[in-house]
Parts: C-alpha cells; sequence; structure tokens
C-alpha cells in the first residue's frame, strides 16, 4: 500500500545504532552537566517536538539511579509521533500528558517544568518561528531549570568535504524522477529544515530570549548507508532536501539515491564500511 503523506515514519531513522549513540552521547552529556550544577533531582520534563520519545527515553536512561522519574509532557505537531511517543515513554514514569500543535502557537503553564528538551526539531522552523517558541519556552521553565536541544541540521553539520556526497544524492534523485517523468509541482518556499543556521545563531536567540547560555558544543557521528537509507525516507527530511516535488516520491527517490552516493563520496573505515560525517550542535542553557 502507497504511504500517504501524513504517514508519520520517523522510527526506522530513530532506532538505528548511529542515531541512538550520538543522542545517548548528548543526553548523558546535558544531564551531567544538571548534576553537576547541584540538581537533586528532575520532577516535570517537557519533549518539545517529541518524535517517536527518543529523547525523553534517552533522559531517562541518562538519569542519576537515586533520582525519581520525571512525568513528562510529549509536544509535537503530529499526532501519530505523539501517540508512538506515548506508548514508548508512558510504562516508564509516573505521568505522561501530551500536547498536540506546533510548539510556536502552544500554551504552557508557567515554571511548569524544571527540563525542557527539544532533540532534533529546532531547524524545522524559521529563526523568527524559533524566537516566538523559546519565548514560550521560557516562562514554561521554572527558575533555575534548564533548556536542552540539538540539530545535526547547523552550518556546521554538514563538513565541506562532505557536500559532494549531498549533491551526488540529489542529482541522483532528480534523475530518477525525470526518468519516471515526474516533475516538479509546486515552486515554493524552501522548508527551513533545509536551511543550515550556525551555532553563533543558536546561542544569541538564546541570550536575546533571556537564557544563560551554558554550553554550545559539537559533536560529530558517523553515518552508515541504512541510517541515511532510513533519514532519507523520512518524508519532512526528503522535502527539506528535494523541495518542490511530492514529499512520498521525493523520500523514496532520496532513498535510493544514498547507496550509489555513499559507494562514491564516502570516507571508509577500518572495516572498508562508507560513512559520512555529521556534525550534531549541542546546547544547554538556563533560566535565571
Ligand atoms: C526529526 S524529528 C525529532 C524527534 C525527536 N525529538 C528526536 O530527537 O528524535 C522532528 C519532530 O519535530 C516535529 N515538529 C516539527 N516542527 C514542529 C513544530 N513547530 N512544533 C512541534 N513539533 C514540530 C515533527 O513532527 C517531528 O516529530
Amino acid at each position: 500500500m502507497p504511504k500517504s503523506e501524513t504517514d508519520y515514519e520517523y522510527e526506522p531513522f530513530a532506532q538505528t545504532e548511529e542515531y541512538q549513540r550520538v543522542n545517548r552521547e548528548i543526553v548523558s552529556g546535558w544531564v551531567e552537566t544538571i548534576a553537576s550544577q547541584g540538581a537533586g533531582g528532575v520532577r516535570a520534563l517537557v519533549d518539545v517536538a517529541c518524535g517517536v520519545g527518543t529523547m525523553a527515553k534517552l533522559f531517562l536512561e541518562s538519569l542519576p539511579e537515586a533520582w525519581s522519574r520525571p512525568t513528562v509532557t510529549l509536544v509535537d505537531m503530529s499526532p501519530q509521533a505523539i501517540d508512538q511517543a506515548r506508548a514508548r515513554v508512558e510504562p516508564e514514569v509516573p505521568a505522561v500528558d501530551a500536547i498536540c500543535g506546533r510548539i510556536q502557537d502552544v500554551e504552557l503553564p508557567e515554571a511548569g517544568y524544571d527540563v525542557a528538551i527539544w532533540g532534533n526539531g529546532i531547524h524545522y522552523l524559521t529563526a523568527d518561528e524559533q524566537a516566538a517558541a523559546l519565548n514560550r519556552l521560557r516562562p514554561a521553565i521554572r527558575e533555575g531549570g534548564w533548556l536542552l536541544f540539538n540539530s545535526a541540521f547547523t552550518q556546521e553539520s554538514r563538513p565541506p568535504e562532505t557536500l559532494q556526497f549531498y549533491r551526488a544524492q540529489i542529482s541522483r534523485a532528480v534523475r530518477y524522477l525525470q526518468s519516471r517523468g515526474i516533475r516538479r509541482e509546486r515552486v515554493e518556499a524552501r522548508p527551513s529544515s533545509s536551511t543550515f543556521l550556525p551555532a553563533e545563531h543558536y546561542a544569541e536567540l538564546l541570550s536575546q530570549v533571556g537564557f544563560s547560555v551554558q554550553e554550545v558544543r559539537t559533536v560529530a557521528a558517523r553515518l552508515y548507508q541504512t541510517a541515511w537509507e532510513h533519514i532519507s525516507g523520512f518524508a519532512q527530511y526528503a522535502a527539506g532536501a528535494l523541495h518542490g516535488y511530492g514529499t512520498d516520491v521525493a523520500a523514496q527517490a532520496m532513498r535510493l539515491a544514498v547507496g550509489p552516493a555513499i559507494e562514491q563520496y564516502g570516507v571508509r573505515d577500518t572495516e572498508d564500511r562508507p560513512y559520512i560525517q555529521r556534525n550534531w550542535l549541542a546546547a544547554i542553557a538556563r533560566v535565571g
């Protein structure tokens, strides 16, 4: 059965070893920082743009054993994502709440959370929408609380020597679509996920909104063919990389183009497996 545009298929990529490893490293670093700064526990966590709940799960796994489990609020604009996240997080915590909507529009309780975690999603918003979202989040985090976010879509995420991989993937995908007689359907603004803002932008934005920036760092990850195929098959990624085509066909074409592009431009590991390095930005900011 063909996929519909409302299908939400992030889980295959979120379950890859590479994605789990890099996000686990980032999240456990955040928890260490929070614990080292004297926090005795986290009572309420909000997982912004929760997807399938990966960040909440990794956060729970990283908590010191002596800490009790927090309540979790899931926020995502996709109802399917919230359903998938709820199923994974609910068995682990005392209570789960969910808010379906765009983070820049939703109502959040004042000082309702100790920690807001926003994994792999801030780049979907324009700079103005990011400011609106952070202005909503800041009063929702209690004094002394934390905002934690990461993104692999910053200016620093794609080292210059890896750009030829992306170009090769896109041109192969376009050739594939043309060979099937599929043309660009819509001339539209580029989605925000295809603009790569620098780390400096995020540090400045946090300060402008009134957060105190604790750390902005880069974490490098090796992504292998299967991970690229999964992320390329995720409609929101494909729409950013190959905009103007129907998301389902774009995702299919991008996925098929991974193999030849990574064979040609991937760096070989010691087992001769090709990979492409991708850099994650990881930011920690505090209220007050
Ligand atoms: C790439 S997934 C990341 C999921 C998860 N946080 C993780 O780190 O694995 C991005 C998620 O952001 C959601 N999203 C995108 N824009 C959003 C917005 N403005 N408000 C709320 N959710 C949004 C998408 O529906 C998607 O579930």
